[in-house]
């Protein structure tokens, strides 16, 4: 007896009006004509059913703060980090855990079910290390949220930003991060990227550091952090978030570049609506993009993922927790609008990240995690073009959400009413 079985769906590699069946949190079955008894039988008609939503870089300890203590008026990046100072010392720790709490319901109501949140260490207090730690407990049952050690104020350039760093990942932050562009000097811009590999080669763990988001051609961090990767036989457990400076690169140089973060197996997270917006802020016109280069970097075989990065905090006003509109604004900027790279930018917002994160029984395959998203699309293009409503979202097979279709109804002078679903052709 299945505990669930979802009828006619069309599923992000193409097949349509398949059955899925799952039984104990998990996929038992995906076939045609799908006939075995069930507790509960959702007829999903034809519409896209996919593996959650993945997002492999947010900020989660700054999330909602947006205007406290004050509004970032230039909305440039610099303003943004120095905001996030003043904040900082006022920051109490229920006030996080209320904010992460908020912020992962609309990512769950938004089939956006695991997080990778970078957490900034160099506070002494690690107020939001602790915090957040207790957050991933809190949601674990509906939503995986990994940690990143963060430091913001630079590992070298902070004074106490290594014994901060040493002290979040031994209370439990997963990953090791950095931000190789913001301390003094390109050298210790190195050196910082050989200490935090090193430290997490010696600990087992995976890296994600902030890695060149500048506009600076020569920011060329990405290449020693390949270099370090290779070394250390790291492989496959590096991400280098960002990599905006590779947008403004030589191409000559670019062209020895990809293949070496390819050979290194480091995957590359591009933040589409914060690059578009931070970026390119002291050029007249023409304003570079700034964003990395997502499909020159797919087209060599990088895995390439799509962060939201912030929501309504000092860097950015705006988001929701929505991947659709990562992936739409990261499809316009990198101009990938062919049919397999639209495809692409939809893996870049669920199966790409997922592997990033290392996610274990992540999929739409039998055997996998019964984690599922039903969209109002019949297909991952549809589903970007529309930012399509979420229709249902199970963990485990259970229902963590549910809406019902974005339907209007339309009374338009000389028609008869007539509804509409969102804007699908018939
Ligand atoms: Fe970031």
């Amino acid at each position: 007896m299945l505990d669930l079985l979802l009828k006619h769906c069309h599923l992000p590699n193409g097949r349509t009006q398949v059955d899925v069946g799952v039984q104990a949190g998990r996929i038992v079955a995906i076939q045609e004509a799908l006939d075995a008894p069930a507790h509960q039988v959702v007829d999903c008609g034809g519409q896209l059913l996919t593996s959650p939503f993945v997002d492999a870089h947010f900020h989660m300890d700054s999330t909602l703060t947006y205007g406290q203590p004050r509004v970032n008026q230039s909305g440039t990046l610099l303003e943004g980090i120095t905001l996030w100072g003043e904040l900082k010392p006022h920051l109490h720790q229920e006030a996080i855990i209320e904010r992460a709490l908020q912020y992962c319901d609309w990512a769950v109501a938004r089939g956006l079910l695991a997080i990778r949140s970078h957490v900034d260490i160099s506070d002494d207090r690690l107020l939001a290390v602790e915090a957040l730690l207790q957050v991933k407990k809190q949601v674990a049952p509906y939503l995986d949220l990994q940690l990143v050690a963060f430091p913001q104020d630079g590992i070298l350039r902070s004074p106490t930003a290594l014994i901060n760093l040493k002290r979040a990942l031994d209370m439990g932050v997963d990953v090791v991060g950095g931000i190789p562009h913001f301390e003094r000097t390109m050298q210790q811009g190195a050196e910082s990227v050989q200490l935090l590999t090193e430290l997490a080669a010696e600990r087992g763990l995976r890296v994600d550091m902030h890695c060149d988001e500048t506009d600076d051609p020569m920011s060329r961090h990405i290449e020693t952090l390949a270099f370090h990767t290779q070394r250390l036989g790291l492989q496959g457990r590096v991400a280098g978030s960002h990599l905006t400076s590779m947008h403004s690169m030589d191409n000559y140089y670019v062209s020895k570049l990809i293949p070496l973060i390819r050979e290194a197996g480091v995957a590359a997270i591009a933040n589409p609506l914060i690059n578009i917006t931070l970026q390119g802020r002291h050029d007249t016109y023409p304003k570079r993009r700034g964003m990395t280069r997502v499909p020159e970097l797919w087209a060599a075989g990088v895995d390439v993922a799509f962060g939201h990065d912030c929501v309504m905090d000092p860097w950015y006003a705006l988001g929701s927790g929505d991947m659709l509109e990562v992936a739409h604004m990261g499809l316009h900027v990198a101009q990938m609008t062919g049919q397999a790279a639209m495809r692409q930018c939809f893996e870049a917002v669920t199966s790409v990240p997922a592997r990033i994160l290392g996610l274990n029984g992540y999929g739409l395959e039998v055997g996998c995690h019964a984690d599922l998203v039903l969209l109002q699309a019949r297909d991952p293009i549809e589903a970007i073009r529309l930012r399509a409503q979420r229709l249902a979202v199970w963990r485990r097979g259970q229902l963590v959400a549910s809406a019902p279709p974005a339907v209007t109804t339309l009374h338009l002078p000389g028609r008869p009413s007539q509804q509409t679903f969102q804007h699908q052709l018939r």
